[in-house]
């Protein structure tokens, strides 16, 4: 018999500030229909200093140990996917392995290729398991990121942060993956990278936007030439969600793939993806989080829907590779998924000013100081990991 391999909990860790994109809109002079219909973005998530990525990290892999019950100890394996990683070679999931008590023989590594960090991580702790080498215990796969572009520049919009733990193992109380059956697709492109001495990503947004479709393509042509007669459709959809707009674009390429026309494909957008984007809406796009993100809100709003029926994901990540993979959610998901009270995190958040979120953006480009040879101290903190500066031992 085969295993059933799959997501068991899912917890968020996002940043206590966000900026509202109708106050940026005005303040950048741009019609705010632009940011809301031409972008469909509304909120996004403002990391501040004390706010980086072990710390998101942190906050979501403590909050899935605890919702889900899950001990530290029964944890083998633990993989940070990320493109906001804070050292050259000490992986952020080294911090965690300190900071969510996690047991001596866990394995603990991060996985890096732009938004697809998270997802590498995710199939690598899938095969782990399917391999045997789990031997009953369950991995803990972190997606931790901060998106962040120039001030005043056309991606500045679709800038966020957040970070995603979920609980992988066997017999999951969310998500059953259809393992072995993914498509995938990779070419090497320069549509957005980050060079080494750069807080700010540096984007060719257009052509960002076709790499990402041709690579949706590319591994869903491959996905379906994997299902059978037998395999019921999907339902629902969940994509990368650099801005809202682009899924919208994913979904109709996609549909348009299945023979659909442009109408027809837009008619299904809301059913089949909507409730995926009401999450990353209040967030922004929080790179390897983002995918994770919109399964996370399709599971807490539509859980009771979509039991017993299939979901498809697809994860982009720039430079490039991609993979459209699928699964079934699991009876009884719905009741689990309210117990997990998976959009908690965000009933505590300050709304900032365009002032404020630019005195932030100052000050976090400003704490660079880590790089001299002290130890990055994130501390725990009123029950938050925070980042608190570099201990230089003087
Ligand atoms: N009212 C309504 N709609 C309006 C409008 C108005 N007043 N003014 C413009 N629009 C519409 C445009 O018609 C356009 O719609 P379509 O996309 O349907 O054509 C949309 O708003 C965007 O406007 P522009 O084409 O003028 O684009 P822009 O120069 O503002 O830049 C962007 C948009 C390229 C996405 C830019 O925000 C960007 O570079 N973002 C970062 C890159 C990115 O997210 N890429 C996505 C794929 S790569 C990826 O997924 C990896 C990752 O996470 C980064």
């Amino acid at each position: 018999m085969s295993l059933s391999i799959g997501i068991d909990a899912i917890a968020l860790g996002v940043p206590r500030g966000y900026v509202q994109l109708t106050d940026l809109a005005e303040a950048r002079g741009v019609p705010p229909e632009k940011y809301r219909d031409g972008l469909g973005v509304e909120q996004m998530a403002v990391a501040a200093a004390d706010e980086d990525a072990v710390a998101l990290a942190a906050n979501a892999a403590r909050r899935a140990l605890s919702v889900s019950r899950t001990k530290p100890a029964d944890i083998g394996l633990c993989i940070v996917g990320t493109e906001t990683a804070v050292d050259h070679s000490k992986p952020v999931a080294a911090f965690l392995h300190g900071l969510a008590g996690l047991p001596p023989s866990c394995r603990v590594f991060e996985t890096k290729h732009a938004c697809f960090g998270g997802t590498a991580g995710l199939l690598n702790a899938i095969d782990w398991i399917a391999s045997g080498s789990a031997r009953g215990r369950a991995a803990m796969v972190i997606c931790t990121d901060i998106a962040r572009y120039q001030l005043r520049s056309a991606a500045e919009p679709t800038q966020g942060a957040g970070a995603v733990a979920m609980i992988v193992r066997e017999s999951p109380r969310l998500l059953a993956f259809d393992v072995g059956r993914n498509g995938s697709y990779s070419r090497d492109v320069h549509d957005f990278w980050r060079p080494l001495h750069a807080k700010e990503g540096i984007v060719d947004g257009h052509f960002s936007v076709d790499c990402y479709l041709a690579a949706l393509e590319g591994a869903y042509r491959e996905w379906l030439s994997l299902q059978t007669a037998k395999d019921e459709a999907p339902v629902r959809a969940c994509y990368h969600v650099p801005y809202g707009k682009m899924s919208r674009k994913a979904h109709r390429h996609r549909k348009q793939i299945d023979g659909l026309t442009k109408e027809q494909a837009d008619a299904s957008f809301e059913s089949e993806v909507g409730s995926s984007l009401i999450l990353p809406n209040k967030i922004g796009n929080a790179y390897t989080a983002s995918l994770y993100l919109s399964l996370a809100s399709l599971l807490h709003h539509e859980a009771t829907d979509i039991e017993r029926k299939r979901i498809t994901l697809f994860s982009y990540g720039s430079g490039c590779v991609a993979e459209f993979f699928s699964g079934r959610v699991v009876e009884g998901a719905a009741a689990w998924a309210r117990e997990l009270r998976i959009d908690e995190p965000l009933n505590d958040r300050t709304r900032l000013t365009v002032e404020q979120y630019e005195r932030v953006r100052g000050l976090d480009t400003q704490a660079d100081p880590r790089f001299p040879d002290g130890q990055p101290k994130p501390v725990l903190n009123g029950g938050r990991v925070k980042f608190l500066g570099v201990d230089s031992g003087e």
